[in-house]
């Protein structure tokens, strides 16, 4: 275990963990981790999926209970017995997946829980407004949440943090949910609040984002801190990576070109509305044919959640043919869809993808338990088996197979949703955002599946927000804005420049004027 490096006086310093240690049911997920953060500053917190970095940011922010260990903030020990307690020593936390109340209004979600039962609306709206723009927030207070997109919420989750007055802030993942131009923003954002006299620490996946963004690191595998308080001046991304996995990564290298077969799926003039009554995509057309990945690029919020839905079967569309391989399937159910080898990797994980009450095997079995129909009952050393077998094949870090899916972190549960729906030999497969919030290996393995789908015959559609993964990976690239497929090319020739001029659309551009 590495001690911090930097030559700095603790009282300089706003955050020191000491010996931490917490144990889940079969998993030490901290085992005696060190953690010391400036004032002023933002600190990566780094690590592969599982490496512990959300529990130990749990136990900051008073969620968790560590087993043993101290907590110090501004010099000064505490013993959280909640989130709250946290937040009055000025600790607040915005977790991996948001806690908000879509029905509820920006400006309420902002205050809930923390202003008087009767709420001036005009004022506290006038209010989030007054803090939102100081640090650049883009947000509408009074707009309902749910109207908003996931760099909208991520913000709400911030300026939430920020009106309970919180001197740290804890962002776990915050720029897996963002286009490349609001990671920029965001990391505008923070090094405004880091310049106010607020610590910030930061976790990502992605080291070129967390060079260009923080000023020390500390990494943590297998529970422990392997090396802390790195300067991120003179620390290279390689460097990083070596630590956090313990050896090397190995980078990928644009896959050999499939020879494509015949056309899997085609989209004739497809439609379909959104959640907010208007069109979400309207007159897309192309074909997936037999051994070819298409990617669908483009700045969320501009059709693709909604095509890749109505494509699975779980969104109407309202216009337009859909045709797997050479049948009509615009009214067929998704369950039958998927009876016929159609796999689908939604975006929302806990929402669609994965039922957070049952437990690792059930959500395991769920899959082949819908396509075999084998009836009511389910033999459990069966279930067992299989979902020790896909653990195993897909690289989930998991303790208890009988303990929910909700134990799971982030990158495993993905992992768990991936290998499952992959594990079917599908012929067509749509897949969202299916490297989001992995790590270094995590994504390589997703990657290489994709891949033997492709190679072994079935169409791919991948959506993603990471324009550098789409034009390693894909075979045609399709540009989505506003709804409608705006241009097709060739990811092995066409420039990262030309492709991000087809993402922007006018009204992104007028919007930030
Ligand atoms: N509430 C819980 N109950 C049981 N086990 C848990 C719980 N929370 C986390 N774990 C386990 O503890 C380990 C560390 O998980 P943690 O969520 O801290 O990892 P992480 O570094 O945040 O990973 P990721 O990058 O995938 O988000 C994992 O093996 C996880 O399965
Ligand atoms: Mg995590």
């Amino acid at each position: 275990m590495t001690q911090p490096s930097s030559p700095t006086d603790s009282g300089q310093l706003s955050i020191e963990l000491t010996d931490i240690w917490k144990t889940f049911p079969g998993v030490v997920a901290n085992a005696g981790v060190e953690l010391a953060v400036r004032r002023r500053s933002i600190h990566a917190l780094l690590g592969e999926n599982g490496a512990g970095k959300s529990t130990l940011m749990n136990i900051l922010a008073g969620v968790y209970r560590p087993d043993s260990g101290e907590v110090k903030i501004h010099g000064l020990p505490h013993q959280f017995r909640s989130p709250a307690d946290a937040l009055s020593a000025g600790v607040g936390m915005v977790h991996q997946e948001f806690r908000l109340i879509p029905s509820f209004s920006v400006a309420e979600n902002i205050v809930l829980g923390s202003a008087p039962s009767i709420i001036n609306n005009r004022q506290v709206e006038n209010d989030v407004e007054d803090m939102a723009r100081k640090y650049g927030l883009k947000v509408d207070p009074a707009q309902p949440l749910w109207q908003l997109s996931m760099g909208e919420r991520q913000k709400v989750e911030i300026l939430k943090v920020l009106w309970r007055d919180a001197q740290v802030l804890i962002l776990d993942e915050p720029t897996t949910v963002l286009t490349p131009s609001e990671v920029d923003e965001l990391g505008e954002i923070l090094r405004r609040m880091a310049n106010d006299g607020r610590s910030i620490i930061f976790i990502s996946h992605k080291l070129h984002e967390v060079s260009g963004i923080c000023d020390e690191a500390t990494v943590l595998r297998q529970g422990e801190t392997v090396a802390g308080s790195l300067d991120m001046a003179t620390t290279d991304q390689n460097e990083l990576a070596r630590l956090m996995v313990g050896s090397s990564p190995v980078i990928a290298a644009r896959p050999a070109a499939a020879t494509p077969g015949k056309p899997l799926l085609e989209l004739q003039n497809l439609s379909a509305m959104g959640d907010r009554g208007v069109d979400a995509f309207s007159d897309v057309n192309f074909r997936i044919h037999s051994g070819e990945i298409v990617g669908i690029a483009g700045v969320a919020g501009n059709g693709q959640r909604e095509l890749a839905d109505v494509i699975a079967g779980l969104r109407p569309s309202n216009n337009g043919t859909l045709i797997m391989d050479g049948t009509d399937i615009t009214a067929v159910s998704a369950h039958r869809r998927f009876q016929s080898g159609l796999a689908y990797i939604p975006e929302d994980r806990l929402g669609v993808g994965l039922a957070p009450r049952l437990s690792i095997t059930d959500n395991a079995i769920l899959r082949v338990y819908r396509q075999q129909r084998r009836g009511p009952f389910i033999i459990a050393e069966k279930a067992l088996s299989y979902c020790a077998d896909l653990v195993k094949r897909f690289g989930v870090r998991s303790g208890d197979p009988d303990g929910p899916i909700a134990a799971l972190s982030g990158g495993n549960l993905q992992r768990l949703l991936v290998g499952r729906e992959l594990d079917g030999k599908p012929s067509v497969v749509i897949a969202s955002q299916p490297t989001r919030g992995l790590d270094v290996q995590g994504v390589k393995a997703i990657q290489d599946l994709l891949l033997d789908q492709r190679n072994s015959g079935a169409a791919v559609m991948m959506i993603s927000e990471d324009l550098d993964e789409l034009l390693t990976l894909t075979d045609r690239l399709l540009v989505m804005e506003g709804g409608v497929i705006r241009g097709e090319f060739d990811p092995r020739t066409v420039s990262r420049h030309e492709v991000g001029m087809a993402m922007l659309s006018d009204a992104q551009a007028s919007s930030h004027s």
